[in-house]
């Protein structure tokens, strides 16, 4: 059965004028193209949030996590402009509510943690991983549904995101069981 095409359902006010050529995408494209706004509002919002945390954290290994994540960020920001690319739409982000939260709570923790002190650390790790699990279920389902328009290229950028997404929790988890959690208690 031939599928309907139809520009306008999702984000018509934000798709006008340009969006006359090369982008008559479908309604599942366009939902694709407006989560793809969301994560990049967010990861731009990180550029922010990770030097903040990185200078907040106490110990230096998670400084450095914090640091090389935020090396990461920069090509992630890059990919999600060469997926706007890649689907013809102008790269345009929107704000990220749950990533505003995300880091708003991250903040909260530096403002409630004593300077200087592991127990800071355990609040950002969690902080932190909280942001992961959000990135790794956007990437996940964005990758799925990049595959299932069949738009391998695009899937493909997804994965590669996801997989850094994921390294950078796993690197959290390990942090915080050696030791820094044990270490916390003696606080
Ligand atoms: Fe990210
Ligand atoms: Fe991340």
């Amino acid at each position: 059965m031939a599928q309907t095409r139809n520009t306008k359902a999702i984000n018509s006010k934000s798709s006008k004028s340009k969006s006359s050529t090369k982008d008559q995408l479908t309604m599942l494209e366009e939902l694709f193209v407006d989560e793809l706004k969301d994560i990049y509002w967010a990861e731009k919002h990180l550029l922010k949030a990770l030097p903040k945390m990185a200078s907040a954290a106490t110990s230096v290994k998670l400084k450095k996590s914090f640091t090389d994540h935020l090396q990461a960020t920069k090509g992630q920001v890059t990919r999600l402009e060469k997926a706007f690319g890649l689907l013809g739409k102008k790269v345009q982000a929107k704000k990220c509510e749950a990533m505003a939260g995300l880091t708003k709570e991250g903040e909260g923790i530096i403002e409630d943690t004593e300077k200087g002190t592991l127990t800071r650390d355990v609040g950002l790790i969690m902080a932190a991983q909280k942001v992961e699990h959000y990135e790794i279920a956007t990437y996940g389902s964005l990758a799925q549904l990049a595959k299932t328009l069949g738009k391998m290229d695009l899937a493909k950028l997804m994965v590669d995101t996801l997989e850094e997404e994921r390294e950078a929790d796993q690197l959290l988890t390990n942090l915080a069981e050696n030791n820094i959690n044990v270490e916390a208690t003696a606080e």
